[in-house]
């Protein structure tokens, strides 16, 4: 559980959704916590695609919700010959307070290494903005026992070298590859042995104090079934929700539940 750091819960809707059933899902959202409200110490982001980000904030504003907007990436460059990119200026003038980086999906099929996933969070962070870093393991480096060593190294490669405000300021996403879209929860032991592990490797890179104020979420089929285990599970501070957040219904149940 989350000590005294908000929890922050994290809806990536993925190539999903126009415009027009972006706006009708808010819509439904917006209901749903207008009965259920978002009780405090929580965040809620919501990560449309970038075709549907202006129509978010407006909804946000209009309906007056107690959401913040993120994107799923961006660029590295701030600006330049990258036909269709989107830069982290572009996102922080639209109020977007969360990026993700290095989700495992685009680690695997746009080849984003940890190299660029280190440049993606200086744009971030240039920009004012929150970096959302994605890590985690296959199924092969799980069962090999190097799980915990790419984690690590993942962390280390995106926020090392930082100044130690800045690792304070970031979200850690522990998104094990095998949990993703394959209706497989880690449990809730899991999670706290590699979201610890990952709170270690943070104070080693920014100090204990620093490393205390990231939020470290779980992502991987998180479902309003899973989610209560899950969040109260040892340096678990939230959620990156992929499929689930797609259904306004199950999505209020996790942000409020
Ligand atoms: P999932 O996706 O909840 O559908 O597994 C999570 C993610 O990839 O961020």
């Amino acid at each position: 559980m989350g000590d005294q750091r908000v929890i922050l819960i994290s809806a990536n809707w993925k190539m999903h959704l126009n415009n027009v059933e972006a706006l009708s899902l808010v819509q439904q959202f917006a209901a749903h916590l207008s009965a259920s409200p978002i009780p405090p110490g929580r965040e809620v982001s919501i990560h449309p695609p970038f075709t549907s980000l202006a129509t978010v904030k407006a909804a946000i504003e209009t309906y007056r919700l107690p959401v913040v907007l993120g994107a799923q990436t961006c660029h590295f460059a701030d600006s330049g010959a990258y036909t269709g990119e989107v830069s982290a200026g572009m996102l922080a003038s639209l109020n977007v307070r969360y990026v993700i980086a290095g989700h495992s999906e685009l680690r695997a099929q746009c080849g984003e290494t940890d190299e660029v996933v280190r440049d993606k969070v200086s744009a971030i962070y240039r920009h004012a903005m929150r970096p959302i870093l994605c890590v985690g393991e296959t199924t092969a480096e799980r069962n090999s026992g190097v799980a915990e060593r790419k984690v690590r190294r993942q962390v280390a490669s995106a926020l090392g070298d930082r100044p130690a405000e800045l690792v304070a300021a970031a979200v850690i996403a522990y998104e094990p590859l095998w949990a993703i879209g394959a209706g497989v929860t880690a449990t809730p032991d899991d999670a706290a042995q590699m979201c610890t592990a990952i709170r270690n490797e943070l104070g080693n890179l920014a100090g204990v104090d620093e490393a205390a104020m990231v939020r470290i979420q779980y992502g991987g089929s998180v479902t309003a079934e899973s989610s209560g285990a899950l969040l109260g599970a040892e340096n678990v501070d939230g959620f990156l929700v992929g499929g689930a957040s797609l259904d306004a219904e199950q999505f209020s149940t996790i942000v409020t539940g």
